[in-house]
């Protein structure tokens, strides 16, 4: 068994999956099932000054993710005050709160959850794409509290790596990355209707569709970057945290996962987290963190797909996909004529068996 916890900004979880801000965490209680379900750590719904009042309907499920018109929390922020923090607390786990959005609300929030708070977390979500305003808030927050503060990112509008490096100057202690990716459009064909209500039926992109480009602002924000960095999007399966960690984030937060399937998402992931590093030879999460930042290798990207005898039986998978007809079946094994191959690497991750690798060339 791996050794799963993770420090980040100075704060020990004891697993590296954590909710994130969303419908999961969205009161006292349901944190209280986070936890139960195995969360190695708990960030609480986006609170703001006043309680939200999303259009409705605001969640629809699509193939390979969701889309949402979902605001901050629709309690008010007494209530998280008066009852909401005190129930997630009595959990014993780390708990980072959730604030937005401009300056003078940060500036009112912050203190006042302080009591509560082992970290706050900042959303920049509805405050434009000028980084004015994301420095203001985390300069009100570092002034009002004096535990770490985070900034969670939005993945379009202002530029990541410079939002980052702008949020690390104004004494982010950590980046979170990334938030939905939107304005998308989902479509119901029956009703000839979005699935969601208000802003014109376009809504906020999440789930396993938004890992490649979660993965891609990762990587960028940790090589640019010295503070620590939470990885949101996507994340699902156990395999997606190895990929978020080995990108350069120090933990991961899950939403859209833990909405389809249970707070008891976090525990799986991290037991299948587990698995992966024993299976791997890694004796600590901690050690996959950033392993994928490195440049490619020449001698790599000079490479070629080659069949291994053994696993594959001839399925046909990779030959019907070649683009270049490149793959033909003999006697229930693939063949690549390599005059037509142009190295292009889809059977490589079509293939099911692992039959056809990508061998480096010679150095
Ligand atoms: C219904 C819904 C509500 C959300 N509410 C918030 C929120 O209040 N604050 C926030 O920072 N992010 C919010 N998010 C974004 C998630 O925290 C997360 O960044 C995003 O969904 C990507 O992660 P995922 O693919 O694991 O869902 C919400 C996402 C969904 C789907």
């Amino acid at each position: 068994m791996a050794d799963l916890s993770v420090e980040v900004a100075g704060i020990r979880f004891s697993n590296p999956i954590l909710p994130a801000a969303g419908p999961p965490v969205r009161d006292g209680r349901a944190m209280v099932r986070c936890a139960e379900g195995g969360a190695g750590g708990l960030v609480s719904k986006t609170i703001s000054t006043r309680a939200a009042e999303p259009p409705t309907p605001n969640i629809a499920e699509i193939p390979h993710g969701m889309v949402n018109t979902e605001l901050w929390s629709e309690l008010p922020p007494e209530q998280w005050l008066e009852h909401e923090y005190a129930l997630a607390r009595q959990t014993g786990l780390p708990l980072i709160v959730s604030l937005g959005y401009s300056p003078d609300e940060i500036a009112w929030l912050a203190p006042r959850v302080r009591p509560f708070a082992d970290a706050l977390e900042l959303s920049t979500h509805y405050i434009g794409e000028d980084a004015g305003p994301m420095v203001a808030a985390i300069r009100a927050a570092k002034a009002a509290v004096d535990v770490p503060v985070f900034v969670k990112l939005s993945p379009l509008g202002r530029e990541m790596v410079r939002a980052a490096e702008q949020a690390e100057a104004a004494g982010a202690d950590g980046i979170v990355a990334i938030n939905s990716f939107g304005p998308v459009l989902a479509i119901d064909p029956e009703t000839r209707l979005p699935y969601l209500g208000g802003s014109d039926g376009y809504g906020w992109l999440s789930g396993p569709a938004l890992k490649p480009l979660a993965l891609r602002c990762v990587r960028d924000i940790a090589r640019a970057v010295r503070v620590p960095i939470m990885g949101v999007g996507g994340v699902s399966h156990g395999i997606d945290a190895v990929e978020m960690l080995m990108a350069g984030a120090s933990a991961v937060q899950v939403c859209t996962a833990a909405m389809l399937r249970g707070p008891g998402v976090f525990g799986k992931i991290a037991h299948e987290l587990d698995a992966w590093l024993d299976e791997h030879g890694y004796a600590t999460a901690a050690e996959l963190r950033g392993l994928a930042m490195a440049d490619q290798p020449a001698a790599w990207s000079a490479g070629k797909p080659v069949v291994s005898e053994a696993p594959c039986n001839g399925c046909d998978l990779c030959a019907v996909s070649c683009p270049y007809e490149a793959i033909t079946v003999v006697d229930k094994l693939a063949v690549i004529d390599e005059q037509l191959c142009t190295r292009c690497g889809l059977c490589v991750t079509r293939c099911r068996r692992g039959a056809i690798e990508w061998v480096s060339a010679a150095p």
